[in-house]
């Protein structure tokens, strides 16, 4: 059974993860607003939300049929194979959207679809179901998915200490796929926060896999196959000499991300120290990669000290850093130019948590 499996992306970030998708070996890759489609089955999903980095939730479109009004709606969502997908004694939530259709109503429409499955599988509804069902109609058209992830898949189940406005795992691994990192390079954050690049950097260069470590609302679908799971969540070990710096002039940062780090497995590969930016140092060893976010122009604190913070970033890398690409993730422009590096021009804009962001990259200094 094959089907479109749809994969969330953060916004403005689609094209990446369908870079990354195809380089994993996904199969009919199509970038579309909001995410990426692939095609597959279910071992195409369970792979999907353990191996990629960079989705945020993968969506299997099960099924689609027309429905031009609620008595067809009823009859058509009966004769799902809900027992295909679902298992009777996992509660399930129905959540529907429509747009442009006869059927204009998301409320009847979820009642229609709920009942169908209570009363043709047996499986309870709840509101805090472990298991959610997607119901789109558009044009008439109904297309229904089941939340294969649960919860979002930046949770890698790592990183108990987020700090202040951390930065996701997904959009970290997606910015870093943009600075082209492969993991070959060293990297250093000087703001590091919870240590999110530091930490998707070393696992990325370790081959270790995003998904290893949590669960996955997959497990509690009919079609889940543990031993094949659990074929898929193990990766061939991979060692590296290099090494995955983050700094922060916050102990409690630099505490929490090296705590973060050994949850995550990467301590032997990542150094944590406190320091300043204007005192940080370059280390010994070939070039690579500098990724950071500064605090944000109106998140954290006003925007005339942050002029002095980003310049003095900006004079650090310039003095210390010749041979390293800059990879800057900010919301204001005028700031990354406080830094005085030669930026290509910026990324697109990507939605964070409330702000637009961008990435201002350069070639090697
Ligand atoms: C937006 S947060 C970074 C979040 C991080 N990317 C993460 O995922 O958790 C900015 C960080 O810059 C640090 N910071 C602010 N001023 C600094 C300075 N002068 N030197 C070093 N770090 C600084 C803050 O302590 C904070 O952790």
């Amino acid at each position: 059974m094959t089907f479109e499996i749809f994969l969330v992306a953060p916004p403005g970030l689609e094209p990446v993860l369908a870079e990354e998708a195809q380089a994993a070996g996904f199969e009919g890759v199509a970038t579309l607003p909001g995410g990426v489609t692939i095609t597959g089955g279910w071992p195409e999903v369970w792979r999907a939300n353990i191996a990629l980095r960079g989705a945020t939730r993968v969506l299997a479109r099960f099924t689609e049929f027309r429905a031009f009004h609620l008595a067809q709606l009823d009859k058509r969502a009966r004769k799902v194979d809900w027992a295909g997908v679902l298992r009777p004694d996992v509660p399930v939530r129905v959540e529907a959207t429509t747009k442009g259709s006869k059927i204009y109503h998301a409320g009847a429409a979820t009642q229609r679809i709920e009942r169908a499955i209570r009363e043709e599988l047996g499986t309870s509804i709840a509101k805090d179901a472990p298991v959610q069902i997607k119901a789109r109609i558009d044009d008439n058209l109904v297309t229904l998915s089941v939340d294969t992830s649960g919860e979002s898949l930046h949770k890698r189940g790592h990183k108990l200490f987020t700090g202040k406005a951390p930065i996701r795992e997904t959009m970290a691994a997606l910015l870093l796929r943009q600075m082209g990192f492969t993991g070959a390079e060293p990297l250093v954050d000087p703001m590091c926060g919870s240590g999110t690049f530091v930490i998707e950097a070393a696992e990325i260069a370790l081959g270790l896999l995003p998904g290893r470590d949590r669960a996955f609302a997959f497990e509690q679908l009919a079609s889940h196959d543990p031993t094949a799971v659990a074929a898929l969540r193990t990766s061939p070990p991979r060692d590296t000499d290099l090494r995955f710096y983050g700094f922060d002039r916050d102990q409690g940062a630099i505490k929490g991300a090296g705590e973060n780090a050994a949850r995550a497995g990467v301590q032997d590969v990542t150094v944590f120290a406190r320091a300043a930016v204007s005192d940080l140092a370059r280390p010994s060893g070939p070039p690579g990669l500098v990724m950071v976010n500064p605090p944000y122009g109106g998140r954290i604190g006003d925007r005339k000290p942050l002029f002095a913070l980003y310049g003095a970033l900006g004079e650090a890398l310039r003095a210390r850093f010749s041979g390293w690409r800059v990879g800057i993730v900010t919301n204001d422009g005028g700031l990354a130019k406080a830094t005085g590096l030669p930026f290509l021009p910026p990324g697109p804009p990507v939605a964070h948590g409330g702000l637009t962001v961008k990435l201002y990259r350069t070639d090697p200094l």
